[in-house]
């Protein structure tokens, strides 16, 4: 996805884990930086679980060859 900043990226573990963890480090173009963090409510298994979840809603964008 792009971010605001003109930067993009791919949403892997690393990018879910730090958009649950500190979401204000990098917003998605179009929003707003309102997320609050989740970081000491989650334990490292809820967000082990919640990146599961995540990865299990595929995405929009086509897939490599
Ligand atoms: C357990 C709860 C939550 C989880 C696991 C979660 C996870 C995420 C993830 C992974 C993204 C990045 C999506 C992407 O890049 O395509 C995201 C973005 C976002 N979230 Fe959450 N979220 C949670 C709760 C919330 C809450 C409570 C709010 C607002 C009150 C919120 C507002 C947003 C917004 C506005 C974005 C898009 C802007 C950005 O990239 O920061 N989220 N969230």
């Amino acid at each position: 996805m792009r971010f605001r900043d003109g930067g993009v990226a791919k949403a892997d573990e690393a990018y879910i884990r730090q958009s649950i963890l500190d979401p204000a480090a990098q917003v998605v173009q179009g929003y707003e930086p309102i997320m609050p963090t989740f970081k000491g409510l989650v334990t490292e298994e809820g967000i082990l679980d919640l990146i599961e979840y995540i990865k299990s809603l595929g995405t929009t964008e086509k897939a490599g060859p």
